[in-house]
């Protein structure tokens, strides 16, 4: 039987991510991934990248959480970069905009704080809509196997993605 959307689910309210929201986080990142998230090369960034509480998102409809972003720091090369993810959003609210909502409102937070560009690994036919390509990212080497056309980046300012190469390691200091 299909779900009925509530208004609020449809325009759902963006929130900066709280140290309370952990554990729903977690349950929607199962329903979205499943059991084999923990196995993705995204998982091994995150374990080395610095987490920014400050500029990872929450989608609220109500008080249900129907979507997240969050934002890691990290370095490539010898350059500091953010990646993006995980992103999730719940099946039931989806193709209604809130994953482009959240990659938005974390992009658009990263600029503000002075980020020069954005990587994640996604697939190319739903991020280029946000700016995001592969082909700037073909020089950058993830901490594990990965398909390197997944590997995709988005410069937040002019050049900011320019002749980005190298191994993605812990943030510089
Ligand atoms: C990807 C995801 C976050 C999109 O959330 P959403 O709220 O539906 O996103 P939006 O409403 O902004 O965009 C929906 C559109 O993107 C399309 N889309 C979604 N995933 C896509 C993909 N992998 N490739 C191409 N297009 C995709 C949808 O078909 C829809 O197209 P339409 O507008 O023509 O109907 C959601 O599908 C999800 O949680 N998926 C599982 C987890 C995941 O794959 N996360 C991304 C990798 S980190």
């Amino acid at each position: 039987m299909p779900m009925t959307l509530s208004a609020a689910a449809q325009a759902p309210t963006l929130k900066l991510e709280q140290d309370q929201d952990g554990a729903a986080i977690e349950v929607l990142l199962d329903h979205a991934f499943g059991p084999g998230r923990f196995t993705k090369v995204s998982e091994r960034v995150r374990e080395i990248a610095e987490f920014r509480q400050d500029l990872s998102f929450c989608a609220w409809d109500g008080g249900r959480l129907v979507g997240c972003v969050r934002m890691t720091r990290i370095a490539i090369g010898d350059t500091e970069a953010m990646f993006l993810g995980p992103l999730a959003v719940e099946e039931d609210v989806r193709k209604f905009g809130t994953g482009g909502l959240l990659v938005q409102a974390a992009c658009d937070a990263a600029q503000a704080a002075g980020f020069a560009n954005v990587l994640l690994v996604g697939d190319e036919p739903y991020f280029s809509r946000f700016g995001f390509a592969a082909a700037p990212a073909k020089a950058v080497r993830l901490p594990g196997p990965v398909d390197q056309l997944r590997v995709l980046v988005r410069a937040l300012r002019e050049g900011g993605a320019d002749c980005l190469s190298g191994l993605v390691t812990a943030p510089l200091p």
